[in-house]
């Protein structure tokens, strides 16, 4: 496994691996790797000859700065688990070298960017959409492969690599959970052993809404009514959103009679959460 830490270096070795042929899947992270992360790891392993992997906690993307600061990290920790899963190319930057003195270009993303995540996180993914454009001319991937964890981001990098002619397949894999439905994430290590005994809650709340839109319910606002009650009743959580929204717009739904996701986003004490479930024939 070769780590590369320099920008440059890691154009020049990308380079030279495209001209001998090699296609060259890439999975962009900010660390403190989980099964989520792996489970990206294995999918590309397989279906490209070349894995990269990054680890670079982006904090252009970061609209708190507790939220930076409590952001947790474990380099050793990530590289045996890169190591194991027989990645190829680690890239490692470091901030300064992303986001040089006078550094002053941003990607905008306009429509899927406006609501939800980035009605609450204002700036996120403006500093999503540009570490990710910087990622993806660093390390020209062939391929690059996201998570449905973070459903808004997965659909915001789709838009991106269209509006912007990218010549990237971007892959979207299914979340990863804890047997008790808890969406893996890093911030999860930020619940109190109270919350996490609570955070199950939020999937079981989704999974409410896909069984009641099974049994015929269409009534947007009893469905979401009902999913945040079962949240606020059994978690200590604040709601920033619950919603139902088509699957591509991600634009509210007033009625679901057709494919659906549904969103959602709390804050327990030192952690938000975001989860989401797709609803429907999607
Ligand atoms: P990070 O949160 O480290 O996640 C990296 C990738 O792993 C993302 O595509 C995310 O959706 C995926 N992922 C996280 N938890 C997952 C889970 N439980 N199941 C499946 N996939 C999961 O997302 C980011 O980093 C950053 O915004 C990034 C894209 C790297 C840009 O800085």
């Amino acid at each position: 496994m070769e780590i590369i830490r320099d920008p440059r270096q890691m154009q020049e070795r990308v380079t030279e691996l495209r001209r001998q042929g090699a296609r060259i899947g890439f999975v962009p992270t900010m660390g403190y790797l989980h099964e989520g992360h792996l489970t990206l790891f294995r999918t590309a392993r397989r279906e490209n000859p070349i894995l990269a992997v990054s680890i670079f906690v982006n904090p252009t993307q970061f609209d708190r700065q507790e939220d930076l600061e409590t952001y947790p990290v474990n380099l050793e920790g990530d590289l045996a688990k890169a190591e194991a899963e027989g990645v190829d190319l680690v890239f490692i930057p470091e901030q300064k070298s992303i986001y040089p003195q006078g550094y002053g270009t941003f990607v905008e993303v306009e429509g899927l960017t406006r609501r939800w995540e980035g009605e609450y996180r204002p700036g996120h993914f403006r500093g999503v959409a540009t570490v990710v454009a910087k990622l993806f001319v660093i390390v020209k991937p062939h391929r690059a492969y996201f998570g449905q964890k973070d459903y808004q981001q997965a659909r915001i990098v789709g838009r991106l690599t269209r509006d912007l002619d990218m010549d990237i397949e971007v892959v979207v894999l299914p979340t990863v959970r804890e047997p008790d439905g808890l969406a893996l994430s890093s911030r999860n290590v930020n619940l109190t052993p109270e919350e996490r005994r609570q955070a199950p809650r939020l999937y079981q709340a989704l999974c409410w809404g896909a069984d009641q839109v099974k049994a015929g319910e269409e009534d947007t606002g009893a469905l979401v009514e009902g999913m945040r009650r079962m949240i606020q009743e059994g978690t200590s959580a604040t709601i920033d959103y619950v919603a139902l929204c088509d699957p591509d717009t991600l634009e509210p739904l007033e009625k679901v009679n057709g494919p659906a996701v549904a969103l959602l986003a709390v804050r327990f004490s030192r952690a938000r959460l975001i989860d989401n479930l797709v609803i429907g024939n999607h």
